[in-house]
């Protein structure tokens, strides 16, 4: 499969490493705003066509399919041209941090309209330990599920500008367990309530963000959810996922860099979590990426849609609102007409 790669930053340059290990995937140019800053890397890579402009790279004929890897509030505009462009679209999450859905649904009617394919990066799913809570509580390995508990906390504060370009908090970072706790429910959220705020760097409110968040979501099928989430652990990446249910509950931990455990008369301890996202979910950066072309070449399913990203984007608007007025916020679960 003949690819190309839309944007080349912080998350775009691991991308890009993880997927030429793909045997089945080519890529054959990349175009990033400041090229120049990757150029050299790009060729030590193997990579030589470079573009600073996407529209270029779209031009390619030979390019079947493009990972939309640049910042979230680029998404909109490039997926619609790669989706006219006829190019098959894997897209970062989110599509949008903005409350207007038409814009984003007019993105996923450009997909349909074109007869492309757009899978989102919802990594999350198909991460092993998390998958098999999933697999689990879909046997009815733990009866009905009644509580889903994501802690989800990075190990520090991004800077301002990054902020400002990818989505703070909730649109960036909570967007994942957003879309996680539906995922394990096989339920959309109808309610959500956030309380938040800087408890770790109050510049933060400069730019309308916070840094620690709990939230209570209530579920269409009846059942709840809880999300924490803090920018700094100093422990590092905790990322931990449990499922409640009737019969039981399943418990996903952190993954550590060691199983040794060590044991004395005063104490005990553990090694700690993987330190950030491009070492805790590096298989399933590949896996996803997997799963996308070969959803392509065998026309199979996509781990995640561009209806799932409306229903988390949608959670995600309705939590900024309960934190800026204190009340719970009521979310439209009608799938969204594409
Ligand atoms: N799935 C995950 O775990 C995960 C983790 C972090 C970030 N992300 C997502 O990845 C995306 C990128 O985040 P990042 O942290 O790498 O941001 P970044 O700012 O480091 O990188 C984005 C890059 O896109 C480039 N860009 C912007 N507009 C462009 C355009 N029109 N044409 C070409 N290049 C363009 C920028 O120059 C920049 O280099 C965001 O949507 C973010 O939400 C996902």
């Amino acid at each position: 499969m003949n690819c190309g790669v839309i944007g080349a930053g912080r998350v775009g340059m691991m991308h890009i490493r993880n997927i030429i290990t793909i045997p089945e995937v080519n890529i054959l140019g990349v175009a990033e705003l400041f090229i120049d800053h990757v150029k050299d890397e790009l060729h030590e890579l193997g990579i030589t066509n470079t573009y600073k402009d996407y529209h270029e790279l779209l031009e390619d004929k030979d390019i079947e399919a493009v990972f939309v890897f640049a910042s979230t509030d680029s998404h909109e505009e490039i997926v619609t041209a790669a989706a006219k462009a006829g190019k098959h679209i894997f897209c970062e999450k989110p599509l949008s941090m903005d409350v207007n859905e038409e814009a984003s649904l007019n993105v996923l009617r450009a997909v349909k309209e074109n007869g492309v394919k757009l899978q989102i990066g919802f990594n999350r799913r198909i991460d092993r330990q998390f998958r098999d809570v999933f697999e689990k509580v879909r046997a009815g390995k733990i009866g009905d599920p009644q509580i889903v508990k994501i802690t989800s906390r990075d190990p520090d504060l991004l800077p301002h500008d990054l902020i400002k370009r990818i989505g703070g908090l909730l649109f960036d970072f909570t967007m994942h367990d957003f879309d996680m706790v539906r995922y394990m429910m096989d339920s959309n959220v109808t309610e959500v309530y956030a309380k938040g705020g800087t408890l770790i760097d109050p510049t933060l409110q400069e730019i309308n963000d916070v840094d620690t968040i709990a939230i209570v979501l209530q579920f269409e099928n009846g059942t709840f959810g809880l999300i924490d989430n803090s920018r700094r652990a100093v422990y590092g990446y905790d990322q931990r996922v449990e499922v409640f249910g009737s019969e039981g509950m399943l418990k996903a931990d952190n993954v550590n860099n060691s199983t040794v455990e060590y044991y004395s008369k005063e104490d005990t301890s553990l090694k700690k979590p993987l330190p950030i996202f491009t070492e805790r979910y590096r298989e399933a950066y590949i896996a996803e990426m997997r799963f996308f072309i070969d959803a392509l070449l065998n026309d199979g399913p996509l781990l995640a849609t561009g209806e799932d990203v409306i229903m988390a984007q949608r959670v995600a608007v309705a939590a900024q609102k309960s934190l800026e007025t204190g009340l719970p916020v009521k979310v439209d679960t009608t799938l969204p007409k594409i």
